[in-house]
């Protein structure tokens, strides 16, 4: 495990937007094992990673599309396990009823 230490405004978040690519760098690489990032498939690149906000957020509408916005073409079975593995699966049901509110009680 590696951890990013510094005092504010000493680069830890544009190191986590450069490695998750949110933009590439002006000059220099940034590797991965070795291999440039710029050369390795986007979408290989971002299923190995995952990114938890310093400030978290849900979109205004059910904790199903919430959940979609992350794997759009995501089953019920993997939408229940992330609604698990968020702890979240006891505050709503991500699949049994679509529209409910993300913050609405599951029955
Ligand atoms: N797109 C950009 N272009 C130029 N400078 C930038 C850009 N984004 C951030 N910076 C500058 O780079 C420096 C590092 O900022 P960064 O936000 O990565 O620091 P940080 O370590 O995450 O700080 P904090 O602990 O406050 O979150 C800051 O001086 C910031 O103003
Ligand atoms: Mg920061």
């Amino acid at each position: 495990m590696v951890a990013l230490v510094g005092p504010s405004g000493a680069g830890k978040t544009s190191i986590a937007n450069l490695i998750c690519r949110f933009y590439d760098p002006t000059s220099g690489p940034v590797k991965l094992n070795g291999h440039d990032l710029r050369k390795v498939r986007l979408a290989s690149l971002r299923r190995h990673l995952a990114v938890v906000l310093q400030d978290t957020f849900l979109f205004n509408t059910t904790l199903r599309e919430n959940l979609l916005y992350g794997k759009p073409d995501a089953t019920d079975e993997e939408l229940i396990a992330a609604s698990r593995a968020a702890y979240a699966h006891d505050l709503s049901c991500p699949t049994a009823v679509p529209r409910r509110p993300a913050t609405e009680a599951c029955a």
